[in-house]
């Protein structure tokens, strides 16, 4: 109850005058969601296929305009307020979360755009570090509102590049294009079927059929994320070198289960980026059958696929934990459960399960003191509204 108060749009404006004062300026509201992605894992980097659908979840922005070239940061969920000058904006600010929207001020500013001051202040109720895409959901809705803002008519597909660029260059995580993409083109109702190469997608209708996606958000601590992320990158770079003489691929994710059969020996001495190729070529081709069987209305046949991936992504691309092998095993032990995996990067963070929607009370009341036991640790679940993209919400002005 109380959450959705604080976020009500009053409440909102309210923390903003008192932050930053009142002023003739407009101040604007945005709102990005998060995004859950139901398979094709680790996939986006390697220009293969994903298959993410937005949240109800996500980040508001209201912003204003201040032309005195002082950028101040503020949000509801943390009691850190910064202010930085023109000059500061251009460098990192510690490990902090203010270094997604510089990142996003840095990719302005290099594509010539003049900045002289905002003040924001960021409402979020998207789990961090959960792998529900929380800082694509900041990057973006601050890319949407700087482009609204300035004037600079960015399509949404170079907003959504601006904001990727954000996070590879700014904050050093060599991430794809999945999260900002499913954040920015997000269509309530829907799942994309999104080719990360050509960055073709489709929208698919969720016709879940009495069936629902919950999300269970281990609450591990991650850590080392971003080095281990980065280092499947590399690895799948490495798996690209060996195979692209003899296959004649120019990106991994076109690699396909038979090709790389045929060419195992090649890596020789690279028994690592071997499995990693091996879930990227087999993770592609569970998206290729997922989408037909749950247009076919298979859920069957998706939630096996949904099984599949996990296992590759804990045995072979090495990014589970073990409470995310918990929760999925726990969740597998449920009869009516039809499939369940690690959501996002892994190394912590959710699962998402398929299952009845007469079955979720139960569900949530078996598996979330039996991961208790097992791990110590206190699950939170959600179940998932697929919801729309960014937008703008309202204008008014605090006199
Ligand atoms: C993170 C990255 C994405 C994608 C997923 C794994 O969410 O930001 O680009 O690689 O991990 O599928």
């Amino acid at each position: 109850m109380s959450a959705i108060s604080e976020q009500s749009p009053e409440r909102l404006l309210e923390r903003f005058n008192q932050k930053f004062g009142r002023t003739p300026e407009h101040i604007s509201t945005f709102f990005a969601p998060g995004r859950v992605n139901l398979i094709g894992e680790y996939t986006d980097f390697t220009g293969g296929l994903v298959f993410p659908c937005g949240i109800n979840q996500g980040t508001t922005l209201l912003i204003r305009r201040t032309h005195d070239h002082q950028y101040r940061f503020a949000s509801t969920n943390f009691d850190l307020m910064a202010q930085l000058n023109q000059q500061e904006i251009s460098q990192t600010y510690g490990d902090n979360w203010i270094n997604y929207p510089l990142g996003v001020l840095d990719q302005f500013a290099r594509r010539g755009v003049t900045l002289d001051g905002f003040d924001c202040l960021y409402a979020g109720n998207v789990p961090n570090g959960a792998g529900l895409s929380s800082s694509a959901s900041i990057e973006v809705v601050t890319a949407f509102a700087l482009n609204q803002l300035l004037h600079t008519e960015l399509s949404l597909l170079e907003l959504v590049r601006v904001s990727q660029s954000a996070e590879n260059d700014f904050v050093g995580m060599q991430c794809g294009i999945m999260d900002q993409f499913a954040v920015a083109f997000a269509q309530v109702g829907h799942a994309m079927m999104l080719d990360c190469h050509t960055v073709e997608h489709r929208q698919v209708p969720l016709n879940l059929d009495g069936l629902c996606i919950i999300v269970t958000n281990t609450n591990q601590r991650r850590e080392l994320n971003e080095s281990a992320y980065n280092n499947r990158v590399r690895e799948c770079q490495r798996a690209l070198e060996l195979l692209a003489p003899a296959t004649g691929i120019s990106y991994l994710g076109q690699l396909l289960p038979e090709q790389l059969a045929e060419h195992e020996s090649l890596f020789a001495s690279d028994a690592i980026p071997l499995q990693r190729a091996r879930h990227v070529s087999n993770e592609n081709a569970r998206v290729r059958a997922a989408v037909p069987a749950l247009e076919a209305g298979d859920m069957q046949a998706f939630g096996e696929l949904m099984n599949d991936s996990h296992d590759s992504l804990r045995d072979l691309f090495e990014v589970s934990s073990d409470p995310l092998n918990q929760l999925v095993r726990l969740a597998r032990e449920q009869p009516t459960v039809l499939g369940s995996r690690l959501t996002g990067a892994g190394f912590g963070g959710c699962t998402v399960s398929l299952l009845p929607a007469s079955g979720a009370d139960t569900f949530i009341r078996s598996v979330g003191p039996a991961y208790t036991a097992a791990t110590g640790l206190t699950a939170d679940f959600y179940t998932i509204q697929p919801g729309d993209g960014v937008r703008s919400i309202s204008q008014e002005t605090s006199l």
